[in-house]
């Protein structure tokens, strides 16, 4: 049985495609698998896309298609919490939807059905994670190290908001926390898939660990600093955790 890498960016995709060894590309539903080995582990890479269907979509396949026995989907978030800064790590201990919303029927945010408005990622999976970035960012803190180019994030463990909807002005980022808040969650950061791959996972009772890099704080300035980021930092991160991630599974 294999790991799901699932990469919500084709930048973090490539590298990894670009590593497997006896790599096999199986088109299903729309989409390319990447099957083969990756650290010695049997590994899937599939791209969740945007948006919450899409990567549902995706993550079922890796599940009933392919049998994946663990789920690991890395990407990038907005900072929502005034400590998540850009650069920083997030490691997710759970997903909401900031953008479900059927009251009066149910309470604000509560998923129909399921009695519940958050899914939570798998607490061993995310503690295999959590040691794979402490290996990584050793005596980490926010920000770049200029002198060698290279990352020194701070590392944050905590629930993360889905929605579908690129999050970019402040009093959007606003109500979307304040919202969270008045319900009582503390929500880190902003992004737009883990919580219907996390709902997936769970309907599925797979194991789920997600990790975000911090690109942008969900402000009028974010569309400006998602791109600076995607292009300077994220594939390279993205790469380094699941390379520490996969190492720790064996
Ligand atoms: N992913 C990264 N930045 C984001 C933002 N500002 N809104 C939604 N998803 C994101």
């Amino acid at each position: 049985m294999a790991t799901a890498i699932l990469s919500a960016l084709a930048d973090e995709q490539s590298g990894l495609i670009e590593q497997l060894e006896a790599a096999e590309c199986i088109h299903h539903a729309g989409r390319d698998f990447w099957c083969g080995r990756l650290h010695g582990q049997r590994v899937v890479l599939a791209l969740s896309r945007i948006g919450k269907v899409s990567a549902a979509i995706t993550v079922a396949a890796l599940i009933e298609r392919f049998q994946v026995e663990r789920v690991l989907f890395t990407g990038v978030a907005g900072g929502l919490a005034p400590s998540v800064q850009v650069g920083d790590i997030v490691v997710a201990s759970g997903f909401v939807q900031h953008d479900l919303d059927v009251s009066p029927l149910y309470p604000r945010y509560q998923v129909p059905y399921y009695d519940r408005d958050r899914f939570d990622c798998d607490e061993a999976l995310t503690a295999i994670l959590l040691r794979a970035n402490n290996d990584l960012w050793v005596g980490g803190f926010a920000g770049f190290d200029t002198e060698n180019g290279r990352l020194l994030p701070k590392l944050h463990t905590g629930l993360l908001a889905s929605g579908d909807q690129f999050v970019g002005s402040a009093a959007k980022s606003a109500a979307i926390f304040n919202g969270l808040r008045a319900a009582g969650h503390e929500p880190l950061a902003v992004e737009m898939e883990g919580a219907a791959v996390a709902q997936v996972c769970f309907d599925h009772r797979v194991p789920l660990a997600a990790v975000r890099t911090i690109s942008d704080r969900a402000d009028d300035a974010a569309h400006l600093d998602f791109e600076r980021f995607l292009r300077d930092v994220a594939s390279r991160v993205a790469h380094e955790i699941v390379g520490a991630f996969l190492k720790q599974l064996s």
